[in-house]
């Protein structure tokens, strides 16, 4: 029978207070690599059973799982754990319990933009880089680094949007910009919506822009470049990054 144990650390957010547990993760065979979600389901089953975290489909679909290790947004379904890593919740976000963060704030920007104007379809004559796009699981990886999502005011207080934007509401909009069934008139909108969600400050950082998407959307050149372009008339080529 197989006892070995992996010693991993978790945060644990309660009582306004944050602080840290260990958990023993009892392999199940010898060799096994768990997946940070594998820890957490064990740990809850077997020890902390108010242990709070979230996840949907554990398929790396969903995007509703993601947490820190060890500082850096991971899916927690995709993700494996080695001795005395530390599962934390997302640094960019409020926490409300464990590992549990307050989501909304940021997809209520896109009030007024979520919208398929006329009719929903699966868009085969739209470039290649609309369904680069879609691929997008709202998993949030991307706000770690962001220098506009930075300055929001992370307090969980009310249900207002975030002032300022991030990677994942410039690629919807970006998405929607690029969308075939968008009229034209309706474009000059959503650059607008960009500029006052802070686009500016993407101009001005743009060649130390590190951000990083949870499932390989290449922010930099299919959503930031295009829109300070159409934006601002930059014409950033790959060269200057
Ligand atoms: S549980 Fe759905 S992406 Fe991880």
């Amino acid at each position: 029978m197989v006892s070995e144990t992996l010693k991993i650390r978790i945060k644990l957010f309660r009582d306004k207070k944050s602080f840290e547990i260990e958990y023993f993760y009892r392999k199940k065979f010898h060799e096994e690599r768990p997946m940070v979600l594998d820890v957490l389901l064990q740990a809850q089953e077997e020890k902390i059973d108010d242990l709070s975290f979230r996840y949907g489909c554990r398929a790396r679909n969903c995007g509703i799982c993601t947490v820190d290790i060890n500082g850096k947004p991971r899916l927690a379904c995709r993700a494996r754990v080695k001795e005395d890593d530390l599962i934390s919740p997302l640094s960019t976000l409020p926490v409300i319990k464990d590992l549990i963060v307050k989501r909304d704030s940021i997809p209520r920007q896109m009030i007024g933009y979520n919208k398929i104007p006329y009719k929903n379809n699966l868009n085969v004559e739209a470039e290649a880089s609309y369904h680069n796009l879609t691929a997008c699981i709202e998993c949030y990886a991307c706000l770690d680094g962001c220098p506009l999502h930075k300055k929001n005011n992370l307090e969980v207080k009310d249900n207002n949007a975030y002032l300022y934007g991030n990677p994942f509401s410039f690629l919807k909009l970006q998405r929607l910009f690029i969308d075939p069934l968008t009229p034209e008139e309706e474009k000059k909108g959503i650059i607008e919506k960009a500029k006052s969600l802070g686009l500016e400050t993407y101009r001005r950082e743009y060649k130390k822009l590190k951000i990083k998407c949870g499932v390989g959307i290449n922010l930099k050149d299919e959503v930031i470049k295009p829109l300070l372009n159409a934006a601002f008339g930059d014409q950033i080529e790959k060269k200057n990054e």
